[in-house]
């Protein structure tokens, strides 16, 4: 049996302090009632009803929190219907055709040697075009081959130095395409010399292998070869890269902003997804979340030593670093090249931010710092075998206004 001999006290404590409140209270009441009529009451009620209609009305109009924004970001700005509407999948759509229209000196050599390996893994048809100096073709060129891509057994990827393929205009069906570029100085710097001097197999050896050219050109010093507008240094043969991504429209070999804003529109309509090289490691893991058919373990087999012996990464070339003063009028010739990867740069980092990856480098580089930062940096993270294109001017020239009419 339990004692309850203690309540009584406590009940008795407790009620005493309630007494105490009481009377507080009715003093607190009636100093109010001194102030304020039933009247002064009302208006009081009516300014908080006023203030939680307001209040209301503010959050139904003053649109959603930021912090829904930024998720309805994350998951893809739907609406209210496509919410409403039937669920989207909660699988990633699988593209059976993918176009790597590889970038020259831009890390596609290791990119195929990876390749190869998943497709031996995941069983899908890799196919390596050996054309690597011919990135614009003519119009019956450029049919052939996409009626040539088009046949290859599905799930397959294909890969090529090429200008961008307009299959729609053909009324093909348009694949899926990825890409990777880089800095475009580093590009062009990386292509200068192993141009004159080859890769890890060696100077001597790329000396035989390179009989043509002349040791005039061979040795040309780079700061000569920019500053007294070699035509290798100059536009325009440094738009480079944009083409690529604008077409093979005529227009999209001159250095100018339709044909940059053309790629850009071109990257955001028909690209899953164009990478840095900076970030290489970033590039395989979204290609790994976003085409797991082909890219699944990518990071693992680019990490593992085997991989890094059997491509022979490791080989360096020789490079000058150019003066800086060359450098700068360099940067001053491919604007146009910048503009565009800044924007590809800024896109890249997008998507690693809805995918959930941070981006540690910092934003738009501006220029005098970059130039000098660039100007310091000596490691060439790969090296590729391929040969550059060597074309002559205006091979498979078309006129622009035939181009526009219809096939
Ligand atoms: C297309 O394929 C055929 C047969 O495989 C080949 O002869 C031809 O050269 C290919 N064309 C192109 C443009 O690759
Ligand atoms: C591809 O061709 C279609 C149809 O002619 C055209 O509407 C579209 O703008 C073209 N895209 C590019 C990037 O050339
Ligand atoms: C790497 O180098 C070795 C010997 O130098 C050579 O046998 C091998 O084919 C090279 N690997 C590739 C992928 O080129
Ligand atoms: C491309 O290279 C091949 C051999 O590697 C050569 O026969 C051909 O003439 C080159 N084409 C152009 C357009 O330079």
């Amino acid at each position: 049996m339990k004692n309850y001999s203690s309540s009584p006290r406590l009940n008795n404590h407790s009620a005493s302090h309630s007494t105490d409140r009481n009377s507080r209270k009715r003093f607190w009441l009636s100093a109010l009632g001194l102030r304020f009529s039933l009247r002064d009451y009302g208006f009081c009620m009516a300014t908080l009803l006023l203030f939680c209609l307001g209040s209301l009305f503010y959050q139904l109009n003053g649109g959603p929190p930021k912090v829904l924004l930024e998720i309805r970001q994350y998951l893809g700005e739907s609406t209210f219907v496509d919410d409403h509407g039937p669920p989207t999948p909660r699988e990633l759509p699988f593209p059976s055709q993918v176009i790597y229209n590889r970038v020259g000196k831009c890390g596609s050599r290791t990119v195929v040697l990876l390749l190869r390996i998943l497709a031996d893994k995941h069983q899908f048809n890799l196919v390596s075009s050996d054309i690597h100096n011919k990135t614009r073709l003519t119009k019956h060129e450029q049919v052939d081959l996409m009626k040539n891509i088009s046949t290859i057994p599905q799930p397959f990827l294909y890969t090529r130095h090429v200008h961008f393929l307009n299959f729609t205009r053909f009324r093909i069906e348009q694949p899926v395409y990825i890409n990777i570029i880089r800095d475009p100085i580093n590009r062009f710097l990386s292509n200068y010399f192993f141009r004159r001097f080859g890769d890890w197999r060696g100077e001597q050896n790329h000396l035989i292998r390179t009989p043509q050219m002349k040791d005039d050109e061979r040795y040309l010093d780079i700061n000569v070869c920019i500053m007294e507008n070699y035509p290798e240094c100059s536009n325009p043969r440094l738009f480079y890269i944009v083409p690529y991504f604008c077409g093979q429209h005529p227009q999209c070999r001159e250095p100018g902003v339709w044909a940059v804003e053309r790629a850009k529109q071109n990257v955001i309509d028909n690209f899953l997804l164009v990478g840095i090289l900076e970030e290489l490691e970033d590039v395989l893991l979204l290609l790994e979340r976003l085409l797991p058919h082909y890219f699944s373990d990518v990071l693992t087999i680019y990490k593992s030593p085997e991989f890094w012996k059997m491509g022979n990464l490791t080989g360096t070339v020789k490079k000058h670093m150019p003066t800086l003063e060359a450098l700068q009028v360099l940067y001053q010739r491919m604007k146009y090249e910048y503009d565009f990867y800044n924007f590809i740069r800024d896109q890249f980092h997008l998507t690693k931010k809805k995918i959930g990856l941070k981006s540690t480098s910092q934003n738009s580089a501006h220029e005098p710092e970059f130039l000098r930062e660039l100007a310091l940096r000596t490691h060439e993270p790969f090296e590729e075998e391929e040969e550059e294109e060597e074309e002559e001017e205006d091979v498979g020239q078309e006129d622009a206004n035939i181009w526009l009419v219809q096939p």
